[in-house]
């Protein structure tokens, strides 16, 4: 995850605790003190139609702030959405893009889509990714 537009925030770790989840700098500070995940600013989130990425993706609707999914599957776009304007209580404040994350193309485009949406971008969260299966007793 990138802090894009506040200096000395560059990396961030995605933690869980408890409660959900914590956003931490390099440091171990919540970032929610340093000021980045706040109402008004704008979270990408890449893979963010489902798992982690829409986890995050709803603690930063619920934060107030403006909340761009980006992910292959359109289905799975559209219905996290609903939820999302849901908790955010305002459509508006929520946008979807189909991307894969592997063309960069569409990544570029990714960006300028949510600077005309949105003005910018606060947190970018590189999330999208898959899991190979693992087996206990497995190779
Ligand atoms: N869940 C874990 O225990 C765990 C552990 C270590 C790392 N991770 C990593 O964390 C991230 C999220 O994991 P998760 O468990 O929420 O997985 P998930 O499968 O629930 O979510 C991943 C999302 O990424 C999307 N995606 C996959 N390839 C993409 C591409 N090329 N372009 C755009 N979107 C793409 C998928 O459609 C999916 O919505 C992944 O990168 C995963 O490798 C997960």
């Amino acid at each position: 995850m990138k802090c894009l537009r506040h200096a000395g925030h560059a990396r961030v770790i995605v933690g869980a605790n408890f409660d959900g989840l914590l956003f931490l700098d390099k440091a171990g500070e919540l970032l929610m003190s340093l000021g980045a995940m706040s109402p008004g600013h704008v979270a990408v989130i890449t893979g963010g139609a489902s798992g982690i990425g829409l986890a995050a993706a709803m603690r930063f609707a619920k934060a107030g702030m403006k909340v761009c999914i980006a992910d292959i599957g359109r289905d799975r776009l559209e219905e996290a959405a609903a939820k999302l304007s849901s908790a955010a209580g305002d459509a508006a404040k929520i946008m979807t893009a189909v991307v894969d994350v592997t063309r960069i193309e569409q990544l570029q485009k990714l960006e300028r889509a949510v600077q005309e949406r949105f003005g910018g971008t606060d947190i970018l969260m590189n999330n999208a990714g898959i899991q190979p299966g693992s087996q206990m007793f497995g190779p």
